[in-house]
């Protein structure tokens, strides 16, 4: 479904290259790859560590092409972390691939993928859909801070994954929960069911308010669901830290 695919040996951030592109002569969906990024970005001020064994490419596509209607666009990112956690669990153990809230994998407790969707600078009709996934990139050798929060593909199985297979893999995943966001009404009890945050404490950071409570899963919009002493709080976006069971 892809209309071209580029790949790259190393670049600065795969979704800053494609914001930099003002795409002509480019046919879309296009993916661009890169064996290594030295600025790979996270969410809000955020990098990536991109080591090599890693993941990392982007796709810049309207979300026009897959009849997603604007109003489904917030479930974009539900949608593609649920087809990241499919494509992932075909090499772990399957109960143990979780989707964290709004659209990060994590496997016991440590993250394993992450994504950075945005809207293309020069044409905001576009999106740019960015993917980082720790397939070979022990966490052995990463940063000291990152050691007890991630985990990687080769960390929890104990063997190397072709990370041309996984990315056929998730290709293939994301095409099929792209084409069925506006019209899937089992999405959410799927999302339900590998909702990482469920029945944990948490505490949910908008950016400008912290609250606390004990979460109880997503609603029919997709909203994350927060027990508070007062009543349960709609949360439609934030970044979520677990602080127990
Ligand atoms: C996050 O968890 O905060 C999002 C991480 C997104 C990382 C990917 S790697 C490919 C693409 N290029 C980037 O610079 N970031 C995304």
């Amino acid at each position: 479904w892809l209309a071209q695919v580029e790949w790259l040996a190393e670049v600065d951030s795969t979704n800053r290259f494609l914001a930099n592109d003002p795409l002509s002569g480019r046919t879309l969906p296009a993916l661009v790859g890169a064996n290594a990024q030295t600025a790979g970005r996270g969410r809000g001020s955020n990098s990536w560590w991109s080591a090599s064994g890693s993941l990392t490419f982007s796709i810049v596509f309207d979300p026009g092409q897959f009849s997603i209607p604007t109003s489904f666009l917030p479930r974009m990112s539900l949608s593609t972390g649920m087809a990241v956690r499919n494509a992932v669990a075909r090499w772990l153990p399957e109960s143990l691939v979780q989707v964290k809230w709004p659209n990060d994998v994590y496997v016991q407790g440590r993250k394993i993928a992450g994504l950075l969707i945005e809207s293309h600078p020069a044409n905001p009709n576009l999106l740019i859909v960015g993917i980082g996934l720790n397939v070979n990139n022990s966490l052995q050798s990463a940063p000291q801070q990152l050691q007890e929060k991630a985990t990687s593909i080769i960390d929890v199985s104990g063997s190397e994954a072709s990370r041309m297979d996984v990315l056929i893999q998730l290709l293939q995943d994301l095409e099929f929960e792209w084409k069925r966001i506006a019209t899937a009404s089992d999405f959410l009890d799927e999302y339900r069911n590998h909702c990482y945050l469920s029945g944990r404490n948490i505490l949910v950071n908008d950016g400008v308010d912290e609250i606390g409570g004990l979460c109880e899963g997503v609603d029919a919009e997709g909203a994350l669901l927060v027990r508070l002493p007062v009543g349960v709080q709609r949360v439609f976006a934030g970044t979520i830290e677990v602080i127990g069971e």
